[in-house]
This record gives C-alpha cells, sequence and structure tokens, in this order.
C-alpha cells in the first residue's frame, strides 16, 4: 500500500531494502532517539536498520511505513498492533524537521489506518516534553487521553508520558 499526500514529494510506503544507508543516515541522531523509546536504538546501525527492514517488510496485522522524501526514505511511520487499538508513531530526520511533514504524515497514516478497519482507535504516548509530536497529534484530530507522569523508563530515567488517542 502507498499512501499519497498533497505533497508530490511525499509519501508512504513499504519498506525496501536499499532504504538502510538512508534510514541509519537519518535515524543515527541523538535527538531523534530522544524522543523515541528505547526500543529505538542509539548508536542507531547498518544492522539495526536491516533488522528493522526485515520485520517491517512482513509485517502481520501492523501497518509499517517508510516516510518517502523525493524517493529517500527519511524515516518511519507505523500503527503496531494485533487488536482493535494501535499503537500509532513516526519519526523523521532532523533535517526534516519544521516543514509540516511530521503533520501530512500523520493525517495520511490516521485515515489509512482507520480506514483500513483493522484498528477501531489509535493510541499515541508521547514524551510530555515533545511539543512538536503533540502538536502534531492535536492538528490530525488526537484528544489527549491520559497523563501518566513517571511511567517510562528512558535512558534510565523515568519520564512523564501524555497519550493521544483518535477513532472510538
Ligand atoms: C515529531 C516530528 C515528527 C514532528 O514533525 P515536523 O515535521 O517537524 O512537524 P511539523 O513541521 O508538521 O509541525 C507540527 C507542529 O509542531 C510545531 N513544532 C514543530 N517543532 C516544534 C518545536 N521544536 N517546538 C514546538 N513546536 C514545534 C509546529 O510549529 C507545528 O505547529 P503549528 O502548525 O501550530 O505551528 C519530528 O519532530 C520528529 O521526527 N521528532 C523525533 C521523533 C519523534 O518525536 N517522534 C514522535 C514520537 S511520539
Amino acid at each position: 500500500m502507498i499512501l499519497t499526500t498533497e505533497d508530490a514529494r511525499l509519501s508512504l510506503r513499504p519498506w525496501r531494502i536499499d532504504d538502510v544507508a538512508s534510514i541509519v543516515r537519518h535515524g543515527n541522531d541523538r535527538a531523534v532517539w530522544a524522543n523515541l523509546t528505547d526500543a529505538f536504538p542509539h548508536p542507531y546501525t547498518p544492522a539495526d536498520a536491516a533488522a528493522w527492514v526485515a520485520f517491517a517488510r512482513a509485517p502481520g496485522d501492523s501497518l509499517l511505513f517508510a516516510v518517502d522524501w523525493a524517493g529517500e526514505a527519511i524515516g518511519g511511520a507505523g500503527v503496531m498492533g494485533e487488536g482493535a487499538t494501535g499503537q500509532f508513531g513516526y519519526w523523521l530526520g532532523q533535517a526534516y524537521w519544521g516543514r509540516g511533514i511530521g503533520t501530512k504524515v500523520a493525517w495520511a497514516l490516521k485515515a489509512a489506518a482507520l480506514a483500513s478497519g483493522r484498528f477501531r482507535r489509535l493510541e499515541a504516548p508521547v514524551f510530555a516534553w515533545n511539543t512538536a509530536s503533540i502538536r502534531v497529534l492535536e492538528k490530525v484530530g488526537f484528544t489527549r487521553v491520559a497523563g501518566a507522569p513517571r511511567s517510562v523508563t528512558k535512558a534510565g530515567r523515568l519520564c512523564d508520558v501524555v497519550t493521544y488517542a483518535a477513532g472510538f
């Protein structure tokens, strides 16, 4: 499945084996890692990227996409889960932040995930400091459903998380 956006340069498409080099280039960045759970490694090595691409090419009931900008994978976006509620997430290489790309990605992913019939509800847990991601979620119609102080360990530190949801 390929999800197009209003910008012809931007789409969400299946992961390809030849994405490894570009996602290492964009993902091996402490500023990206700092806003994701520890499931996203740092340093982010070619072996990490290859393992991710192998997993993401057989996603089961999850929807996992490379964020493609002008032919290059610059990040990832997906909904993971096997039941009615999917975990909604995304990241972009830092060079692409602040241009409205995250908002377009989240719109496309939310619409496709709810239209797919696989998920009735989407949940996005966000570190409380992540204003950009919170704004993205608010702009695409998620609402805050929970705040959980000191509930997730990041780099050995307990961090506050807020959860946004869309759907039923
Ligand atoms: C979160 C992320 C995807 C946002 O993507 P983006 O393309 O930079 O976001 P946009 O340009 O669409 O901006 C969305 C909104 O956030 C605001 N914003 C962007 N960066 C911001 C920042 N550093 N601080 C505060 N607001 C910010 C924008 O102004 C915009 O709001 P507005 O339209 O009201 O002005 C990107 O920063 C990223 O990949 N971060 C690292 C990984 C991550 O945090 N993933 C999400 C985990 S829950």
